[in-house]
């Protein structure tokens, strides 16, 4: 027999509830108290109930209490849950089952990828030396990632540097993902006058299987440099410093001959080996025993993009290089396959 609700019966039931509450000390008393008062049996439920019973005023009055107090009941619940959890932690820890003394647990800190940390280390180098940082765009037109880097269609150059086609166009308006950062270097002279002095950073492409020391993707920085008077000892003394300041204030750089169609001569630039650092050893991994270690192309601008910029050709000279970055990390830190930096495998990523 349920009582007939009442302001009465809501006080009433409220110092019961909070005794009982005050009374439950662990977790199944408090849920035994919460089924009993607050379940949907419970009695405050059934006051709730019945409320019907009552005439519209009281019903009112009464109704407003109990959905009050049901509030205050559900708070004082929380509270005392709470009540008890700190309770039972500072019982532990008095107890010395839980030993606050032990030390947190570090927060593993997050570091920029080993090819990112390479690539500023580099721009860093070149800014120094008075090098503006510029980008280009990753899909390019055949028109400069070959054509006008003196790359006509069927020259036998183009072998080396097959790419991912993105339409079926033909010629120069074709869109290529690039395999180079050389485009800009027209891109750079068809929108300014000499003096000249960049480096282009960016991602590109090659179409061709990858193994341990080729990825489809890689990132290069180029360097431009256009002025009056500039000759292979600047391209040389540029790139001495630049290798000095990457692989340490011994290096010495050795340039050898060879071809690339946008620059006459072309070079490639070799740095000694930093891992034998004297007398180079024939068991080298690094050197192979040869002493130098290739790290980029260079060489002269050809002076046909020079005329085709639209410059004077018997005023400016300049020199133009290009590197990749992730041949340059894995120099710096002895990594042996290029296919590391991009299969996100933490335990190579957290040793940098
Ligand atoms: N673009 C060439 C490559 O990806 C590298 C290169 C060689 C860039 C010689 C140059 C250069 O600017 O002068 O293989």
């Amino acid at each position: 027999m349920v009582a007939t609700p009442s302001p009465q019966r809501v006080s009433e039931l409220e110092r019961e509830a909070r005794a009982a509450l005050a009374a439950s000390a662990d977790e199944a008393a408090l849920e035994r108290w919460r089924t009993a008062t607050l379940g949907r049996s419970g009695t405050l439920t059934q006051l709730l109930r019945s409320l019907g019973t009552l005439d519209a005023t009281a019903r009112r009055e009464v109704g407003a209490a109990a959905n009050t107090l049901k509030n205050a009941l559900e708070a004082a619940l929380e509270a005392r849950r709470e009540q008890l959890r700190a309770a039972a932690l500072a019982a532990d820890v008095h107890a010395g089952t839980l030993d606050v003394t032990l030390p947190g647990r570090p927060r593993r800190r997050g570091a920029l990828h080993p090819v990112t940390q390479t690539l500023r280390e580099i721009l860093a180098a070149f800014t120094r030396m008075g090098f503006d940082t510029v980008e280009g765009p990753e899909v390019e037109l055949d028109e400069y990632n070959f054509e006008r880097l003196r790359i006509p269609a069927d020259h036998p150059a183009r072998d080396m540097w097959d790419t991912f086609w993105l339409d079926e166009g033909e010629g120069a308006a074709r869109l290529l993902l690039r395999t180079h950062t050389s485009p800009m270097q027209i891109r750079y002279m068809d929108a300014h006058q000499p003096p000249i002095r960049i480096a282009v950073p960016g991602r590109c492409y090659r179409y061709e299987a990858t193994d341990a020391t080729h990825e489809w993707m890689m990132q290069q920085v180029e360097l431009l440099v256009v002025d009056e008077g500039v000759s292979m000892a600047d391209l040389k003394g540029t790139l001495q410093e630049f290798a000095r300041a990457l692989f340490g204030p011994e290096r010495r750089v050795m340039m050898r001959n060879s071809y690339f169609p946008f620059v006459e001569p072309g070079v490639e630039l070799a740095v000694d080996c930093f891992v034998c650092d004297g007398p180079p050893r024939p068991d080298c991994s690094v050197c192979r025993g040869s002493g130098w270690i290739e790290i980029m192309g260079a060489g002269m601008v050809h002076p046909e993009m020079i005329a085709r910029a639209g410059y004077d050709a018997q005023r400016y000279t300049g020199f133009a290089a290009g590197m990749g970055v992730e041949r340059i990390a894995m120099l710096k830190y002895g990594v042996d396959d290029i296919r590391h930096f991009y299969a996100n495998d933490l335990r190579f990523l957290r040793q940098f």
